[in-house]
């Protein structure tokens, strides 16, 4: 019987040293080894096992090159040493997916063709691999090789719905106006007519910075709670009339479940102008709702109380999701634990008191007037996407990400 001669499977070698010309030698070395086990596979499985040999993050070959050729060269070698373990990583993992597509290439045609085309195929892949040695290794590009898939994003839900918010003001002749999350005091608070005790400034609902007691209270840091501050560093900035929207991350320290997260988004409104009304926010707000959910949305406004607008309301829509009769089918509508209502909003006009902290900008309340508005973006987001937990926004799970493609 005639002895097999079996090559034996490639090592990396430590180095005796690590100058040029020996890390160019065991780069060659290894680049000539994987090229020939990349052409040597002929399965599904066989791909598998090479992939798992050379990048597979716990000693696969990869990760030993890095831990010998790269973290053990002494200081002076380590910039070359770096270069060539780039080089190699570059190389390698775009080699294990080109092996991978013609693998996946050779598997479809051995289902389709039988064995017989399988050759050509394994042919092909040695074809590809060669190309992208060379590529590396030339710096040059072959534009004929198959190109290498990225999974594609999404935009996420929230995002998507802030946008599309904003495009409905954007169309009225809003502007959009942002703020930083950490705020002092002043901005979240003070200018906002919030006295001294009121209860949101209660450690039970904002998120303080540490270490902030040095200084005086209206200076301390905190993660603003809503994006009514910006409010405030817009008319600091703009000279009246203005109309602008703020969307944007808010934080309170709300327990997290299903329908509360400490972070979530908001967007606000402001319109000041010299003779704005509560009827010109009412229409406002009407017609954004009609072009948000669709024409046959009805809207009510309700008294209810802010420290900074006055009169303020809260705005109820009817329910996009029972069309406002309480029912789905024989079901009860739970979105709107079947009263037909959804409340969307907090609005108002904006108090005197506010436009006395901006009245050297040209905002003195005997010369104009105003409205606002803060609306939650994540609660439209789930009922509109009917997702029922609002921690599946904020897990980063692809797999439900994905879905909203
Ligand atoms: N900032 C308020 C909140 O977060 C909402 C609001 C904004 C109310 C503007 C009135 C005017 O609850």
């Amino acid at each position: 019987m005639q002895a097999t001669y079996v090559q034996p499977m490639y090592t990396v070698p430590k180095l005796a040293d690590f100058s040029p010309a020996s890390l160019e030698a065991a780069s060659r070395e290894l680049q000539s080894a994987f090229e020939s086990e990349a052409e040597a596979i002929e399965s599904w499985e066989q791909w598998k096992t090479f992939r798992d040999r050379w990048i597979a993050r716990k000693n696969g070959m990869l990760s030993q090159v890095n831990e010998l050729w790269l973290k053990a060269a002494p200081s002076p070698s380590k910039r070359d040493a770096g270069q060539h373990v780039n080089k190699l990583k570059a190389l390698i993992e775009d080699g294990v997916d080109a092996a991978r597509q013609h693998a996946m290439r050779v598997e479809s045609d051995r289902d389709t063709d039988g064995i017989a085309s399988t050759g050509r195929s394994f042919a092909t892949a040695a074809e590809a691999i060669k190309h992208i040695y060379r590529s590396h290794t030339s710096h040059s590009l072959d534009i004929t090789l198959p190109g290498i898939r990225r999974p594609l994003g999404a935009e996420h839900p929230v995002i998507r719905t802030m946008n599309e918010i904003v495009a409905v003001f954007r169309n009225l002749g809003y502007s959009v106006a942002e703020g930083p999350e950490v705020e002092t005091d002043y901005y979240n608070f003070e200018a906002l007519n919030f006295p001294p005790n009121h209860p949101a400034r209660d450690t039970q609902d904002t998120l303080f910075i540490a270490n902030q007691e040095s200084k005086p209270l209206r200076d301390g840091l905190l993660l603003r709670t809503h994006t009514s501050p910006v409010q405030i560093r817009t008319m600091e900035r703009l000279k009246p009339p203005l109309r602008i929207v703020i969307p944007g991350k808010v934080h309170r320290n709300d327990p997290m479940d299903a329908s509360h997260s400490p972070m979530f988004h908001q967007i606000e409104g402001l319109a000041v102008d010299s003779n704005i009304t509560f009827g010109d926010l009412k229409g406002t707000l009407d017609h954004a709702m009609k072009a948000l959910f669709g024409s046959n949305v009805k809207t009510q406004f309700r008294p209810s109380f802010f420290p900074f607008t006055e009169p303020s309301a809260e705005m109820m829509v009817t329910c996009f999701i029972c069309g406002g009769s309480g029912q789905r089918g024989s079901e009860p509508c739970r979105p709107c634990k079947t009263t037909g209502w959804i409340e969307i909003l907090g609005c108002g006009m904006v108090d005197p008191n506010v436009f006395e902290f901006v009245k050297h900008n040209g905002y003195d309340p005997k010369d104009v007037s105003g409205f606002a508005f803060g609306m939650g973006i994540d609660r439209v987001a789930l009922l509109k996407y009917g997702v029922d937990d609002i921690q599946l926004f904020f897990q980063g799970d692809v797999r439900f990400l994905e879905q909203f493609r």
